[in-house]
C-alpha cells in the first residue's frame, strides 16, 4: 500500500493498493468521530462494490445509509443533488457524520459538493473506483453539478477528509473507461514529465497501476498545495480540456472525456507547433504515444463549431481565452488567447 499525504486547506492521506475496499471502515475509523454514514454510489458501482463497502463500514461500527442513482453524467444534475440533500436530512444525519463517495468522477463530485452544502459542510471521503478519479477528480477537493448553461458551473472547493483508492476495483472497467484515466496520466507527463511518458509508452499503464496513480497523486498532491483554489498553477492540468470539452459538448457527450481530452491535447499541439509556440517534434511525439493507448484522433467537425463551444467554456475572460499550451514534451504554460484565434488553433490543430 502507498500513502500520499495532501496537505490543502486540510491535510488528509491518499492511500492505494489492492483490497483495501474490504478495510474502509478501519480507515474511516481512523479518520472521523461521526456515527452514521451516508453512502453514496450509482447503479452501477452499487451492485458491484456496496455490499463490501457497507459490511467494512457497519463491521467498524458505523450506521450506514445508502443513495444510488442513475449512472452517467446527465445525473450530476441540480434535481439528483436536491434528493441527495433531503436523503440526507431524512436520515437525519448530522454536522459530525459523514458521506462517502464510492465511485467515478460524478460520484466524486456530486457527492462532495452534497458534502460542501449540507448543513453548511459536513466531512466526506473519496472512494475512487474509476483510473480517472483515482488520478484525477478524487484528489483535490474540485466538487461540482452541470446545470443547462454547461458542466461544472455549479461547485464548491471541499477537500475530503481521506482517499482510498483500491486498484482491485479497476479491474471491472470497460476498456474505454479504462482508457479515459490513461488519457489523464499521459496529460500529468506531457505537462510535467516527460521521464514518466517515455515510460508510459513501453509500458502500459495497467501493468504498473499502483506506481502510475501513486506518482499522478503526488503531482496532483504538489500542484493543490501551491494553488488550491485554482488561480494559477493548477490551472495547467486543464491541458486539452478546452479544446476537449468543446468536442464532448457538439458531439453531445457521445465521446467520452478522456477521449476527448486526448484530442484536445493533440490539437493543441499540433497548432502549437504549427505557430511556433512549441519545439518541432512534440506533435508527432505526442500522436504516437496518443495512438499507441487507442485513442481516435480524427473527428469530422467544423473548426468553427469547436471554437464557438469553446468560447461557451467557463474559463473565457471577456475577449480572451485562457489556454494551456505545451513549450516542449513535459512542460505546458498558460497563454491567454484572443477569442479570434481560437478558430485558427482548431483549424491547425486537425
Ligand atoms: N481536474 C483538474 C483539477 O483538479 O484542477
Amino acid at each position: 500500500m502507498k500513502t500520499v499525504k495532501v496537505n490543502a486547506g486540510v491535510s488528509y492521506d491518499v492511500i492505494i493498493g489492492k483490497g483495501l475496499l474490504s478495510d474502509c471502515g478501519k480507515y474511516i475509523s481512523e479518520i472521523t468521530k461521526a456515527k452514521k454514514i451516508c453512502l453514496v454510489c450509482d447503479d452501477t458501482v452499487d451492485a458491484l462494490y456496496s455490499r463490501d463497502t457497507i459490511n467494512s463500514l457497519e463491521s467498524a461500527g458505523f450506521s450506514v445509509c445508502k443513495f444510488v442513482f442513475e449512472h452517467g453524467e446527465k445525473s450530476k444534475n441540480a434535481t439528483v443533488f436536491l434528493s441527495l440533500l433531503n436523503f440526507l436530512a431524512e436520515k437525519h444525519l448530522s454536522r459530525s457524520d459523514l458521506l462517502v463517495a464510492l465511485g467515478g468522477g460524478v460520484v466524486g463530485d456530486l457527492t462532495g459538493f452534497a458534502a460542501a452544502c449540507y448543513l453548511r459542510g459536513v466531512d466526506f471521503v473519496q472512494i475512487p473506483t474509476t483510473l480517472l478519479a483515482a488520478v484525477d477528480s478524487s484528489v483535490g477537493g474540485k466538487t461540482a453539478i452541470d446545470i443547462e448553461a454547461g458542466k461544472n458551473l455549479v461547485g464548491a472547493f471541499h477537500q475530503p477528509r481521506l482517499v482510498i483508492c483500491d486498484t482491485n476495483t479497476l479491474s471491472t472497467l470497460d476498456r474505454d473507461i479504462y482508457r479515459d484515466g490513461c488519457a489523464e496520466i499521459l496529460k500529468y507527463g506531457m505537462v510535467y514529465d516527460k521521464d514518466f511518458l517515455e515510460k508510459l509508452k513501453t509500458r502500459h499503464v495497467s501493468e504498473w497501476e499502483e506506481e502510475v496513480i501513486t506518482h499522478c497523486v503526488e503531482i496532483k498532491r504538489d500542484v493543490v498545495s501551491e494553488d488550491e483554489f485554482d488561480r494559477g498553477a493548477r490551472a495547467l492540468l486543464n491541458f486539452g480540456h478546452t479544446a476537449g470539452h468543446a468536442l464532448e459538448a457538439i458531439s453531445r457527450f457521445e465521446i467520452s472525456h478522456g477521449a476527448a481530452v486526448a484530442w484536445g491535447m493533440a490539437t493543441v499541439t499540433r497548432a502549437c507547433e504549427a505557430l511556433g509556440i512549441c519545439e518541432k517534434g512534440c506533435d508527432e511525439y505526442l500522436r504516437d504515444i496518443l495512438v499507441k493507448y487507442g485513442f481516435p484522433l480524427e473527428y469530422d467537425y467544423e473548426p468553427d463549431a469547436l471554437a464557438n463551444s469553446a468560447l461557451s467554456d467557463k474559463k473565457r475572460t471577456g475577449d480572451t481565452v485562457t489556454l494551456i499550451v505545451p513549450s516542449k514534451i513535459g512542460k505546458c504554460v498558460t497563454k491567454d488567447i484572443n477569442t479570434d484565434k481560437l478558430k485558427e488553433i482548431f483549424t491547425l490543430g486537425r
